[in-house]
């Protein structure tokens, strides 16, 4: 036995390494296409449709089925369950389409072969033989075509829209179109199945969602759950694109392994990644708003189409949520907000850091904007005459009451820590000065719902189990994918054991430790998955307190936890002692933990309801300088102010509030997704559809945690959501390039520049408003 236990440092709220980095570092982090493949390995490659909207005539399989190396193909008649992967159970999206195509790039049979670059090749040797239907590839032809919807759309209302519009001195009518992005996880969609006897198959699956990727695997396999597990290690990045997306292809693994009897593993090459797999919905909003001379709000009358793709997928909720954030951080007085999930022959949008949360705030970042050209001020202004108060003024527009402003401070501080005000001046005095040069400045705030709009998701489970010699397993619900939840939910573990983070294995997450879980998703996993953790090290603390109390022969009441073990009475004992005591004494050193979110609740059908804890809160000031002959640009200065509560990892939260910005940046700036008349991506590969790179991150950034925050709720150790709300920080990049560009018309016209704001637009932008300015 181990004389001497580690005695922990406060582990909660250290910066602990990342436990997969040193491992990432030495390229021994294993992720799914690293597993030792079993004997007799098959791999699967999808064929995929070459027609926006068309019905399938014929297919004649005989030039693949003759190619080198194919096993079989792999059809919808193979499917002894439902061909159907849909996650919002709508039963709209198959595995593999029949009779018709609703997009480019679905799936219609896949290729089993012994290695997939035989597979790749076969797959393109099918003769498929379509009849062209007419099609609707964007939020504009998908409205002119009868606006045909996904799924239930939902109206967001309070107030008298129509008086406060009536009364109100100034109107506003426009339209902002915001664009999509593609997820770039640095690792693809992949799945490796493995059969077993009976019934069973093993899953090794890239997914967010280990428990639903289990449910679509038994619903096509036409079996029961228990029959499949689904493990996962971790993800090279998920972002909201694994939530769903991998179902299809644990699926076709699932299926090809059952049917031949031998492991299966599908991998798409990026480009086929790309093109077959959802992506951030892209919208475009029509709004009507009304304020007064001092930029004060009256009213706001908003509909919200999005391009959801094909089939449902989670349109709904990720619509749902651009709704509940059409407010950022600002109160109106009166709104409605209409969503429009409109089915388009695209690939089924899905899941992106967000969930439709950054297209609502741009949105309303945009009419303050033009709100404060009209005006002649500084959109800053107009930004504070409009924030939610504190005891009045804050009722949301879903009509939760917000408990938890502190918008003002963190604004207030960032404003003063970046020196926005001198620094604007300096802008302004710049762009009088310069010719070609220009350039932007603006603070924008964030205010992020945390918790799962459907009420049900928020709760997770923990399995832990304490070995005899004082090591501990440590199992939840969550999914690691970068964002570092392992090692936060380790360290919720290790503290609540009072040991060190040495004496936790943290286990790859699997169906069987955990049932029923919820996606790692909506920013919640370690609020969910922390708590879940701790409830179950409670359980096994309280058992060891009845036995220590026993056999030290003290009150219960004298047990305390101590770093390193207990003390009872006078006497310490060490952890791993205790454990091994309370073996020989026949106690149980294994317990489930559970967690539900307390106080949430949502009626969908009336709008009304408390969806959220609480709100993750942030602000960022971004400085810009463009080229208005090339449009080029530079963002030189990045400062951010930014809210995770009391943080359970600084280091790990700093992390994620760098990526969530840069990659915010990206989604606003340059990664655009172009599909041409035909309905085909083109923008499928990293040579044309550019993600920032390391050389696009601001020479001066400067990122803080809001250290005296701490979470009003009573939340694991006190913290904040951390994983998506950074992303939209990025908002103050497009308003301080658009500031820029508004600078060649004297700051007198909005630029309303589309998203994103490439350089192309940047150069449009210009050109048009020095047109506008000359009349
Ligand atoms: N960070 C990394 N490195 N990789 C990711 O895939 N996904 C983001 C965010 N941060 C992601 C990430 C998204 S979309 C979400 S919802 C959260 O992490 C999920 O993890 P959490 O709930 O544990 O924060
Ligand atoms: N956020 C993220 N993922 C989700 C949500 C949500 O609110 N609902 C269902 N999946
Ligand atoms: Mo994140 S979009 O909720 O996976």
């Amino acid at each position: 036995m181990n004389k001497h236990p580690t005695i922990a440092r406060s582990t909660l709220h250290s910066s602990s390494r990342h436990d997969s980095g040193p491992k990432h570092v030495a390229g021994v982090a294993e992720y799914i296409d690293d597993i030792v493949e079993p004997e007799g390995t098959m791999h699967a490659y999808l064929a995929l449709s070459t027609r926006a909207h068309a019905e399938i005539v014929a297919i004649d399989y005989t030039a693949v089925k003759s190619a080198p190396g194919v096993i079989g193909v792999l059809t919808a008649d193979d499917i002894l369950g439902e061909n159907d992967v849909s996650p919002s159970h709508q039963h709209d999206e198959p595995i593999f389409a029949i009779g018709k195509v609703h997009f480019w790039g679905q799936p219609i049979f896949a290729v089993i072969a012994e290695t997939r670059d035989l597979a790749r090749r076969a797959a393109h040797l099918a003769k498929v033989e379509y009849r062209d239907l007419p099609h609707a590839i964007d939020v504009r032809a998908a409205q002119a075509a009868g606006g045909k919807l996904v799924t239930e759309p939902l109206k967001l209302e309070r107030g008298d829209v129509e008086a406060g519009l009536a009364s109100s001195p100034r109107r506003l009518k426009g339209s902002v179109v915001i664009g999509g992005q593609d997820h770039f996880y640095l690792e693809g969609q992949i799945a490796l199945a493995i059969p077993g006897e009976d019934e069973d198959v093993t899953v090794f699956s890239s997914t967010q969602h280990p428990s639903e990727v289990q449910l679509m695997v038994a619903h096509a396999l036409g079996i029961h759950q228990h029959a499949v597990t689904v493990n996962v290690r971790r993800m090279g990045g998920g972002f909201g694109g694994k939530e769903t997306q991998g179902n299809l292809f644990a699926a076709v693994a699932a299926i090809a392994a059952k049917k031949w009897h031998r492991a299966c593993k599908i991998r798409p090459d990026r480009d086929d990644d790309m093109t077959a797999t959802g992506k951030r919905h892209d919208f475009v909003v029509d709004y009507d708003v009304g304020f007064d001379d001092h930029g004060r709000i009256h009213a706001v009358d908003a509909i919200y189409g999005a391009r959801a793709g094909f089939s449902s997928d989670l349109s709904g909720p990720v619509t749902d949520r651009a709704l509940f954030h059409c407010d950022n951080a600002y109160w109106y007085p009166a709104v409605r907000a209409v969503s429009q999930p409109l089915y388009t022959n695209t690939v089924s949008n899905t899941a992106f850091r967000g969930f439709g949360g950054p297209q609502g705030m741009m949105a309303a970042e945009r009419w303050i904007e033009n709100i404060a050209y009209t005006l002649g001020k500084d959109p800053l202004e107009i930004r504070k005459a409009n924030f939610y108060g504190t005891d009045t003024n804050n009722i949301t527009p879903y009509h939760q009451t917000i408990g938890d402003n502190i918008v003002h401070r963190i604004v207030d501080e960032l404003e003063t820590s970046s020196d926005y005000q001198a620094r604007r001046q300096a802008v302004l005095a710049f762009n009088a000065a310069s010719a070609v040069l220009k350039k932007g400045i603006a603070l924008t705030p964030v205010k992020f719902g945390i918790s799962f709009t459907a009420t049900w998701f928020n709760q997770a489970g923990a399995l832990v189990h304490v070995y005899r010699d004082g090591s501990i397993h440590l199992s939840h619900g969550g999914t690691e994918m970068g964002q570092g939840l392992y090692i936060k939910v380790a360290q919720v573990l290790a503290d609540a054991f009072g040991v060190g983070l040495d004496a936790v294995k943290i286990m790859a997450t699997t169906t069987g430790k955990v049932p029923n879980t919820s996606a790692t998703a909506a920013s919640s996993g370690s609020d969910l998955n922390g708590m879940a953790a701790y409830d179950a090290a409670r359980q096994i603390k309280e058992r060891l307190v009845v036995h220590a109390a026993k056999l030290y022969q003290c009150d219960e009441a004298e047990v305390l936890w101590v770093p390193g073990g207990i003390q009872a009475g006078d006497q310490f004992v060490p952890f791993d002692e205790l454990v091994a005591s309370a073996y020989l004494n026949r106690v149980q050193l294994s317990a489930a933990g559970f967690y539900q979110t307390p106080t949430i609740h949502w009626d969908r059908a009336t709008g009304r309801g408390h969806p959220f804890y609480y709100f993750a809160y942030g602000a960022s000031v971004s400085e810009v300088t463009i080229d208005t002959l090339t449009g080029e640009y530079i963002v030189d200065r990045v400062d951010i102010l930014h809210d995770v509560g009391k943080s359970l990892n600084p280091a790990i939260d700093i992390g994620q509030v760098e990526g969530g910005f840069i990659q915010g940046m990206g989604w606003l700036t340059t990664e655009e997704l172009v599909w041409d008349d035909k309905g085909q991506l083109r923008t499928k590969a990293p040579s044309t559809y550019k993600i920032p790179v390391a050389s696009d991150v601001p020479p001066i950034f400067t990122v803080k945690l809001a250290e005296w925050s701490i979470n009003a709720e009573p939340t694991i150790g006190r913290s904040k959501a951390v994983g998506e709300p950074p992303l939209m920080l990025a908002m103050s990049v497009v308003e301080a390039l658009s500031m820029a560009v508004a600078s060649v018309a004297e700051y007198k016209i909005a630029p309303n520049l589309d998203t994103p704001v490439t350089p192309e637009r940047v150069l449009m932008g210009c050109e048009r408003l020095k047109r506008e300015a000359r009349g």
